[in-house]
């Protein structure tokens, strides 16, 4: 069976590092592989539109914001096709009748579902449509007969749900849709990288994000004020690694290279801890390690973004040919899922044959 990604992010903000580590680096990786036969890039502003009913600008002003960061993540249009979801009625269609295969308490168990209506107030009043998202995220997936679908962790239950779902109708409907798989990232630190107040999560409400297209004079401020550890006041104090955000990051993006680059005096990431462990080592020399080790990162990044800024009707080219051949992988599965649930008509000639002799008289 062909190897099949699809994967993809509501475009509500521009994508922070976070997102770099926890699925946007891997998928370049994957890109790079060569052994994927198709890679769908989803900006799922359908899906983004179900909790911002009321704000579409924000939502139509964020796509090319996410394209921007895809593209200058390494994203490459030559091996990927990035796709914008509304664009892919198709999807809509399939969500439809996804929907008889999910109970309303199967949904409010869905772990994401349940603390994103918490984080929103949405208690009381659930849109349907948001209540519904994973639905529409499983035919996201399926559409694409995607097998492996690279995502930060706190989408896994998403990835449950769309295998119920597949499970689901290929037992009623006959073998069609194909098995996904999640991929995460393997270390703790890139699955849940902080924010820059030592926070659980980047959040752009809570302003703690370091972006991907972040400038060096705004990534230097927020490096430099970073959460570390409280009580490591005087540089001789040892000083605590765990949840010092700091040394998350460096779990996250710090290589050896770096290490000869910029710190050669420690040769690894377990050396420059322990140091700090012990006492001696200040916050400030570490910050601005991490500032060196963020900036190698960022920095092509925000070149390619300097470029394709220039070239912004390129951009759009690019969407309108991703969409362009992410609806016609759609529409082919479509088919087959017509036929599976016995809606074909005017393409069942056996059907028509049948009626015709069923009232021959
Ligand atoms: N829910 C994802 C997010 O919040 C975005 C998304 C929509 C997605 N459809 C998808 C991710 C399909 C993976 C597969 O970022």
């Amino acid at each position: 069976m062909s190897k099949i990604i699809l994967t993809g992010d509501r475009p509500t903000g521009k994508l922070h590092i976070g997102h770099y580590v926890g699925s946007l680096r891997r998928r370049v990786e994957l890109q790079n592989s060569g052994e994927y036969e198709k890679i769908f890039i989803m900006i799922a502003d359908a899906q983004a539109l179900t909790d911002n009913a009321d704000n579409p600008e924000k939502v139509r002003q964020n796509i090319i914001e996410v394209a921007l960061d895809y593209l200058s993540a390494g994203l490459d249009p030559s091996k990927v096709n990035i796709l914008i979801q509304s664009q892919i009625p198709e999807l809509t269609e399939l969500s439809f009748y996804y929907m008889n295969l999910v109970t309303v308490s199967r949904l409010q168990r869905n772990p994401t579902v349940k603390s994103e209506i918490q984080m929103r107030n949405f208690e009381t009043s659930i849109p349907v449509g948001f209540f519904c998202y994973p639905i529409s995220q499983a035919a996201d997936i399926t559409a694409f007969k995607a097998t492996t679908v690279p995502v930060g962790d706190d989408q896994l239950p998403m990835i449950e749900q769309t295998r119920e779902i597949v499970r689901k109708f290929n037992d009623i409907y006959g073998e069609t849709l194909v098995l996904p798989d999640a991929q995460i990232a393997t270390d703790e630190a890139s699955r849940r990288l902080p924010g820059t107040d030592g926070g659980a999560k980047m959040s752009k409400s809570l302003g703690n994000c370091i972006y991907l297209s972040e400038t060096p004079a705004d990534l230097k401020t927020k490096v430099m004020s970073m959460y570390t550890d409280p009580d490591h006041i005087k540089i001789t104090d040892p000083g605590k690694i765990e949840g010092n955000t700091v040394f998350t990051y460096l779990d996250a993006f710090a290589r050896p290279e770096h290490f000869e680059e910029y710190l050669p005096d420690y040769s690894n990431l377990d050396e420059l801890k322990e140091h700090y462990q012990r006492g001696g080592l200040g916050d400030v020399k570490v910050k601005k390690f991490l500032l060196a080790v963020l900036e190698e990162t960022l920095q092509p990044i925000r070149a390619r973004r300097g470029e394709y800024q220039q070239d912004i009707a390129g951009v759009y080219d690019i969407l309108k040919k991703g969409s362009d051949a992410a609806r016609e992988a759609a529409a082919a599965t479509l088919d087959e899922v017509r036929a599976a649930m016995k809606i074909n008509y005017f393409t069942d000639e056996a059907l028509i044959a049948e009626h015709i002799k069923k009232y021959k008289q």
